[in-house]
């Protein structure tokens, strides 16, 4: 079977990136493609990348273009999602990368972003570990399989989850004390122009933004690693700074939490290996080495450094992701095979590409 697919967003950084994806997947047809202030253009205007699909022009984004598919991707600002979810319910899968369906907590979705609150949908990560692996836990990708509707992750938000989640499900880390500081790339924060982001404001620096637990992935993560550790969302302390600096994609997570009294360095080592031991795409580096950026772009790879700093008594996870692959349209398209029941790698490399 052949499905059909309507991707929104298409003029942006994050629709962009969903079609380069889709456009060697052997199961879908990209029919039609939508955008906002640039409707009525070509695709190729925007995109020029995208050789193969120059053809496509560019149409307004109304329930009325989208429905009639078998699969909608949404890449929209978020806040903008909801008002065309609510129309689409004929389309068989939706999938929204926004953050309009991820929160399941209307008052961190009212603290972090206002408007109205939408639906939690099934969560976009399926390496993330659901329960404690203690309790014999199951991973995401279990709640994915059979899924008609579909929240991305937000890139720093998975990139964040996935560094820790092992260490608070096996109970060998304190999930009350994270510090993440977390280097991102401008692409992270959409091709619309904003003046903080031009080339003259960020070329030659790195620039902190929403210091002080202000940045609206601080919910996502604690959601998620509640619900790797079984505990309460409450419990899930982080102090996240991220840092913009100039490179156009990627994300250099570096995330440091206390070890628990007793914990031994092979049982914190066994955590991460037994998590992610049997994943393609989320690789537990070899003791002593940690990621770089270059070595993911591109890739559906999060790659992991661990390191165990005992006179500082913490854990030191080190995770670089492609924020538009692994980060967002690639957990998409991996989160789509599933919920079909396709080969879950379809159309996704584990290769970067490097220099
Ligand atoms: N960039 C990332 O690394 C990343 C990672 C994870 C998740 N995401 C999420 O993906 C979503 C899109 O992000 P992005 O970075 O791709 O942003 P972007 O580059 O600014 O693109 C936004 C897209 O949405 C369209 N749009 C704007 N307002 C709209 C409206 N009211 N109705 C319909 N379409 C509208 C724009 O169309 P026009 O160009 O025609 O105006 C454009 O195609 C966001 O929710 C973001 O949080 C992005």
């Amino acid at each position: 079977m052949t499905y059909s697919v309507a991707v929104s967003g298409a003029s942006g950084y994050a629709g962009g990136e969903i079609l380069r994806l889709l456009a060697n997947h052997p199961d879908v047809e990209i029919r039609t493609v939508t955008a906002h202030s640039n409707a009525g253009q070509q695709l190729s205007e925007h995109q020029p990348h995208l050789r193969s699909l120059a053809h496509l022009t560019l149409q307004d984004t109304t329930p009325e273009v989208l429905s009639g598919h078998d699969i909608v991707f949404l890449a929209l600002p978020h806040g903008q999602s909801g008002q065309y979810t609510d129309a689409l319910g004929d389309v068989p899968l939706v999938i929204d990368a926004g953050a309009d369906h991820r929160l399941t907590s209307q008052s961190a979705w009212d603290a972090f972003y206002g408007g109205a609150f939408h639906e939690p949908w099934a969560y976009g990560v399926p390496e993330l570990l659901v329960g404690p692996a203690s309790g014999g836990g199951v991973k995401q990708r279990e709640h994915l399989r059979g899924a008609t509707r579909i929240a991305a992750p937000g890139c720093n938000a998975s990139t964040v989850s996935l560094s820790l989640a092992p260490g608070v499900a096996a109970g060998v880390i304190d999930p009350s004390d994270i510090v993440t500081v977390l280097a991102v790339g401008p692409s992270g924060a959409g091709k619309s122009l904003k003046t903080h982001l031009l080339g003259s404001e960020i070329l030659g620096s790195a620039n902190p933004y929403a210091v002080g637990g202000t940045h609206r992935h601080i919910p996502e993560i604690r959601q998620a690693l509640a619900a790797a550790s079984g505990a309460d969302p409450d419990g899930i302390r982080i102090s996240f700074t991220p840092v913009i600096v100039p490179m156009a994609r990627g994300i250099l997570a570096t995330s440091t939490a206390p070890i628990v009294p007793g914990a031994t360095d092979a049982q914190i080592r066994d955590a991460w290996q037994a998590a992610y031991g049997d994943e393609t795409f989320v690789q537990l580096l070899p003791e002593g080495s940690v990621p770089r950026t270059a070595d993911v772009l591109g890739a559906n790879t999060a790659l992991i450094g661990l390191a165990i700093d005992r006179a500082a008594n913490r854990v030191v996870v080190v995770t670089a992701v492609d924020n538009l692959v692994k980060g967002t349209a690639g957990a998409a398209i991996q989160s789509m095979n599933i919920a079909l029941g396709l080969t879950e790698t379809t159309a996704l490399s584990i290769n970067g590409v490097a220099p």
